[in-house]
């Protein structure tokens, strides 16, 4: 069936064209991290500072597009592979616009997250370990699912039933227990800003 498609990149405006209509350099920023470490947080902080400087950001957070793009998916380690596929494929397509993307997903294995960079393009994969111990983050328990994990209510929950793996060699790693949020904010900001700008 692919044999019968035929991609039109090159007739579209391509992306140095809009990088330089909107005077920044694109790339994918993947935050990973367990389930309450502050990652969508951090994602809109840094997507409201970026924005504010002049920037043109666009944050993709798994709370959001499991409502809708992958709606029907699951918890099950094969369906967080096909989240992953899915929004790695939106997030090239965003930074083929130009667009800085922040993604922000558990994305707990390292061959999920390798799939994500496959998919991306290494070039353009920036990953972002969000380091927040997960007694600290059940201790937070923002959404209240860690005690409903433990009580067996939610199986296959991620650091209590389901692997986590942190990233070997993150391109960033942020020790969210030892910062506050603005300065957590602050470390990924200045680290996108500093390859986002035009020379
Ligand atoms: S991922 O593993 O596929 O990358 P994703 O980031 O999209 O996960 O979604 C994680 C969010 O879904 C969590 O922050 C939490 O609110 C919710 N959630 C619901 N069930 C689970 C579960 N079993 N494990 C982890 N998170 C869950």
């Amino acid at each position: 069936m692919s044999d019968n498609i035929h991609p039109i990149f090159e007739q579209l405006v391509s992306r140095k064209e809009r990088e330089q209509f909107l005077n920044q350099k694109a790339h994918v920023y993947w935050l990973t991290g367990l389930s309450g470490s502050g990652k969508s947080t951090i994602a809109k902080g840094v997507e409201r500072e970026l924005f504010n400087n002049g920037f043109f950001p666009q944050v993709i957070d798994g709370d959001n597009v499991r409502t809708g793009l992958c709606n029907n998916l699951t918890f099950s380690l094969s369906d967080r592979e096909e989240n992953i596929r899915r929004v790695a494929e939106l997030a090239k397509l965003y930074c083929n616009s130009g667009l800085i993307v922040i993604c922000s997903f558990i994305s707990p294995t390292i061959n999920i997250r390798e799939l994500a960079r496959e998919v991306i393009g290494k070039e353009d994969f920036r990953e972002i370990y969000i380091n927040t111990p997960l007694a600290l983050c059940e201790e937070r328990d923002v959404k209240g699912l860690y005690k409903m994990a433990r009580a067996g209510e939610i199986k296959g929950f991620t650091g209590i039933d389901s692997p986590y793996e942190a990233p070997i060699h993150p391109d960033k790693e942020i020790l969210t227990a030892t910062q506050t949020i603005e300065e957590s904010v602050f470390e990924i900001y200045s680290f996108v800003t500093l390859e986002s700008q035009m020379n």
